[in-house]
């Protein structure tokens, strides 16, 4: 984008004709007018620099914390429209994808840019599918954790401690490289998910079986006993498969954010990711779903709803699993997920938070509250339940949603490299605190 040039050209003409994609700011400190840029309904915060009270002055800034309408990136990935409940991949609709698609075709899709053909596919899955051991001795180093670790805290840690074991993934501007950690990245990831989870129960880890599909051989690693080969329920595993879909990928949201911002040091892709993980273990990111469960939990029953709501609306607890920063409708993801849902149940059986699920949301959706705020249920509000029914604890939920959206997170981190208008991130900020101060030696202070 240009840089802002000021001006003090009088604005003539009639607005259709003369139409400019300029906005114009007047400094009523100083009279002066500014003619600023704008691209993609967008200006630049660099050109706010321009305006000053004098040469000695830093600049105008913009102040946006926790950047709720500031766009850090330009991208390509991902496409949201919050208000109409849309969600796209590189411009395929969510639920074509959904209902199509394959999470392994979806993570190619995210990450290249296009869908695959079949040899390109089979090729993919090949690479993916044969980088999902892990050393033995991360083995050992996962052995290490107490007995009730959280699996999140080992996964984080997990993530991070790859990266010496690859040293090569330091070539970060080197295409083959990145393609090198993508490959272990997006296949190491059920198999450390799975290895904390056997390590909590006190159980041997059940090594990789490449002749599974990715979801199907996570299902493996994490439930086979003593069976010489297991096969998958295929409902549960393509119900598996279509949660990884829709969690691969969610635009700029926290954990995104994270990567782009600790990957723009140049660390490595392993660094990286560890960093996006821990910013998804948050309650309000992907810990959501854990949270939403405990507090059906702790809601008991359908008759205890209206008193819980009572205490949202009293700003005593939030409802988890409600409420986004973009989505002012329901999430599309969410309706997906509840019809995975009914499968799951059909199979497994009802689970019983299911109706005070289901009579939070009737409430929610009637209520003053939370209509006025646009509060709907988001991913997170259905997936604990399916996971329960599934045999998840619940302390493997934020794990069951890093792992696909480790495919979203590197295709963020790749764009971002490649971007030449990308920097080290860096933020402003507004300095309130003291001025200069003398240092008070320890004896003569109060
Ligand atoms: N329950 C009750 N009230 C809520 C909730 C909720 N879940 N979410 C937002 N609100 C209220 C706020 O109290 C606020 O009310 P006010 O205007 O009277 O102060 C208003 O709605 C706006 O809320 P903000 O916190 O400003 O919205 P923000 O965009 O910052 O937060 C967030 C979004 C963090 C997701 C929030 O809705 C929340 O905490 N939800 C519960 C946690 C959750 O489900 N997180 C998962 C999100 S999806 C994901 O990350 C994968």
């Amino acid at each position: 984008m240009d840089s802002a040039l000021p001006t003090t050209q009088p604005k003539t003409g009639d607005a259709k004709s003369s139409r400019r994609e300029t906005l114009t700011i007047t400094d009523n400190r100083t009279g002066k007018t500014y003619e600023v840029p704008i691209t993609h309904d967008t200006i630049h915060a660099n050109d706010l620099r321009k305006i000053k009270v004098d040469d000695g002055d830093f600049g105008m800034m913009s102040y946006d914390p926790a950047y709720s309408n500031t766009a850090s990136c330009i991208s390509r990935v991902t496409y949201i429209d919050g208000d109409r409940g849309i969600l796209r991949y590189r411009g395929y609709p969510i639920e074509e994808l959904a209902e199509k698609s394959t999470y392994l075709e979806t993570a190619y899709l995210l990450l290249r840019g296009e869908l695959p053909t079949a040899a390109q596919l089979k090729e993919w899955q090949y690479h993916v599918l044969h980088h999902t051991y892990i050393h033995e001795s991360i083995k050992k180093f996962l052995d290490g954790f107490h007995y009730d670790a959280h699996p999140m805290g080992m996964l984080i840690s997990t993530i991070a401690g790859l990266s010496t074991f690859y040293p090569d993934a330091k070539h970060i501007f080197d295409a083959e490289s990145r393609k090198k950690q993508t490959y272990r990245l997006i296949g190491k990831m059920p198999t450390i998910a799975a290895f904390a989870y056997r390590h909590t129960l006190g159980m041997p880890y059940v090594y990789p079986d490449n002749q599974l599909n990715y979801t199907g051989n996570f299902l493996n690693m994490l439930f086979r006993t003593s069976e010489t080969s297991y096969q998958p329920n295929p409902t549960l595993e393509r119900a598996l498969d279509v949660l990884f879909i829709l969690h691969a990928d969610h635009e700029q949201n926290c954990s995104t954010n994270t990567i782009r911002g600790v990957g723009s040091s140049h660390v490595d892709p392993f660094s990286a990711s560890a960093a996006a993980t821990a910013a998804l273990y948050g309650p309000l990111h992907g810990g959501a779903n854990e949270e939403a469960l405990r507090m059906l939990m702790e809601i008991g029953s359908v008759q205890k709803v209206p008193e819980f709501i009572k205490r949202v609306k009293a700003g005593e607890v939030r409802l988890m699993g409600f409420g986004h920063r973009i989505y002012k409708n329901y999430d599309p993801r969410a309706r997906i997920i509840k019809k995975i849902a009914y499968e799951v149940f059909e199979l497994m059986g009802k689970n019983p938070l299911l109706e005070i699920a289901l009579e939070c949301e009737r409430i929610a959706l009637e209520d003053e509250y939370f209509v006025k705020r646009k509060l709907y249920p988001n991913v997170d509000f259905y997936t604990g339940l399916i996971y329960q029914s599934m045999g998840f604890p619940m302390t493997m939920f934020p794990v069951l949603f890093a792992i696909p959206r480790m495919s979203g997170w590197i295709a963020q981190w790749e764009e971002m490299l490649l971007d030449a208008e990308q920097k080290i991130a860096r933020p402003r900020q507004v300095y309130l605190g003291y001025d200069t101060r003398s240092y008070v030696p320890l004896e003569q202070r109060a």
